[in-house]
């Protein structure tokens, strides 16, 4: 598994997932304008709506049920096996509400991406659209970045950022950091298909040089 290393020369794409989906039905619909392909969607929850999605878009998916397995080792050693049978370049998790082991991190390294609600290093973890409204914070958004060991840590690629109000519930936050979400991450995939975006010495590159810690924010 390599950056466009497939036969047609197209990025090829898997989706990991565990619930609604959205992220992946906006990383299906901007495929064509982004110039990757999605070769097939994975859920460890076999009730995921995105499922039904991947099914509407003619995709290949597949449920691996992480409670059928003694360890985290296990089940993500099932992954890589799946995963690596499907001639991949680039590993996206999309609402993937699992915490992967290094063996499954460094096997990816630098062709695994992740989308977090949050301006990170600020809030990583879960329940972000509460913490920060708990925090009475006026800023908020959401990261793309590269995956590494350090939960939520690796180098930050993009974020987009939107303004909280005093009316705003944990509803309103999820819906508007969701738009934010479904704009930035297809073209951020698009931007490794095409071999701007690169992960090297733990640094997110994008057209040869370094990103800042925020990344691009747009
Ligand atoms: C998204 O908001 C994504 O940022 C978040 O889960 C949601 C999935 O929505 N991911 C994380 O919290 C990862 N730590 P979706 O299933 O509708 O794409």
């Amino acid at each position: 598994m390599s950056q466009q290393h497939n036969s047609e020369q197209v990025c090829h794409v898997v989706v990991l997932i565990s619930g609604n989906g959205s992220n992946l039905q906006a990383l299906i619909d901007q495929q064509l304008k982004h110039g990757y392909r999605i070769a097939g969607v994975i859920s460890n929850r076999a009730d995921a709506y995105g499922l039904q999605r991947a099914k509407d878009a003619g995709l290949t998916s597949q449920v691996i049920d992480h409670k059928q397995f003694d360890s985290r080792e296990a089940f993500d050693q099932e992954m890589i096996r799946v995963i690596d049978a499907m001639d991949i370049d680039l590993v996206v998790l999309a609402g993937f509400m699992r915490i992967l082991s290094s063996a499954f991190v460094q096997h990816y390294q630098g062709r695994l991406l992740n989308i977090h609600p949050s301006l990170l290093p600020a809030y990583k973890g879960t329940q972000t659209h509460k913490r920060v409204l708990e925090a009475g914070d006026r800023e908020h958004g959401v990261s793309v970045h590269f995956v590494t060991e350090e939960l939520d840590g690796g180098p930050v690629v993009r974020q987009a950022v939107i303004t909280v109000d005093s009316q705003d519930t944990v509803e309103t936050l999820q819906q508007r950091i969701a738009e934010q979400e479904h704009r930035i991450y297809p073209e951020v995939v698009g931007w490794y298909a095409s071999g701007r975006l690169t992960m090297t010495d733990s640094c997110a590159t994008l057209d040869g040089n370094r990103l800042p810690p925020q990344g691009v924010r747009q």
